[in-house]
């Protein structure tokens, strides 16, 4: 069926004027029945127009995807990278976690703030800058480092030089980045999280690592340290190295391993039944929840010393027991409520 504008309520509509598009296009990447996956970059997608998620953002997901608000709203509201206010142009995070910090993170935070006459999570009075201290931004061989719209923009920064840098970002002049991308608006930053190319001619960094990065492996190579028997061709695998003994042991202990390491073969032995029992066991879970159904083995994983649950509470006067239906993995609210009770809802 082919969605149009006209499926969207008024608070989704103008949204959906502009961003259906594009939507369509992010839902078509995964596959037929896990369109609600698309909701990251969707949330993304959002910020694009409205430079955060509101109300009016939520309605749009919720409504493209075939969900509820409350699912949308559960993740928009869980990750930083959703905003839950209006953001600047620029949105400057500082990290302030444990490495960063240690060599200076907080104080180049502190004098920007400062500066700035903002604190975390605001935005100036012009609205081109917003602030935040971040945890680890995965960039500790630079530390202490300052990104905007999350491209690495200052490495080994000062308090002198993330006041420099912003004070140009505010002025509209260029700034050079560190590593990262050329710098972009944080809507235009937007667009390209939500899974779209930046079309800017050159724009995207493509740097070698750097002397801090390889750092720790040129001390390596100077003091001849190597981890022993180290193959950096071997095969990622699942099966276990057949030159492993002590798991050839346990898998097949021979008469003569067994006589020469009495201790060994009977921890093997011991470890054999352990995996017959743990197999049996999750043959007869496996073979036992095959023949529920989904609301009963949800109840149980919920509850697992719980009696096997009765399928309707209310015939057992049992309400809000383990078989109500908030424990159908549907957020609570969604599911339809008994007419009785509503009924007594509505007499108070
Ligand atoms: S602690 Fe700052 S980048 Fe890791």
């Amino acid at each position: 069926m082919t969605v149009t504008t006209n499926d969207f309520s008024p608070a989704a509509l103008p949204l959906a004027e502009k961003l259906l598009e594009p939507a369509l296009e992010i839902i078509a990447r995964y596959p037929v029945g896990r369109s609600r996956s698309a909701l990251l970059p969707l949330l993304h997608l959002v910020q694009t127009e409205e430079g955060h998620v509101s109300p009016q953002g939520v309605a749009f997901c919720a409504e493209v995807l075939g969900i509820n608000k409350a699912q949308v709203g559960a993740v928009a509201t869980f990750y930083t990278m959703y905003k839950r206010r209006s953001t600047g142009d620029y949105l400057v995070s500082v990290c302030t976690n444990t490495l960063c910090n240690m060599l200076g993170g907080q104080e180049v935070y502190d004098q920007l703030s400062e500066h700035l006459g903002v604190g975390h999570d605001e935005t100036t009075a012009d609205g081109r800058i917003t602030l935040e201290h971040a945890e680890c931004l995965a960039a500790c061989d630079y530390a202490p480092v300052v990104t905007v719209n999350y491209d690495f923009t200052l490495d080994e920064a000062t308090p002198e030089s993330t006041i420099g840098m912003v004070d140009k970002l505010r002025n509209g002049e260029a700034v050079t980045p560190a590593r990262g991308a050329r710098v972009c608006t944080l809507k235009e930053m937007q667009f390209q999280l939500a899974g779209f190319a930046d079309d800017r001619d050159g724009a995207v960094a493509d740097g070698v690592a750097g002397a801090p990065t390889l750092r720790g492996v040129r001390l390596a190579q100077e003091h001849g340290i190597a981890v022993a028997d180290f193959n950096p061709d071997t095969p990622i695998t699942t099966t276990k190295n057949p030159k492993d003994e002590s798991a050839k042991a346990v898998k097949d202990p021979s008469p003569a391993t067994q006589a020469a390491r009495p201790h060994e073969s009977k921890l093997a032995s011991v470890a054999k039944k352990a995996v017959g029992a743990v197999k049996d066991a999750a043959g007869a879970v496996t073979h036992r929840d095959r023949t529920k159904d989904p609301e009963t083995r949800a109840a149980e994983l919920r509850n697992p010393d719980a009696s096997t649950p009765a399928k309707n509470p209310a015939a057992t006067g049992t309400p809000g027991g383990v078989g109500d239906a908030a424990g159908d993995a549907k957020p609570a609210g969604d599911s339809p409520r008994p007419a009785a009770a509503n009924d007594g809802e509505e007499k108070k």
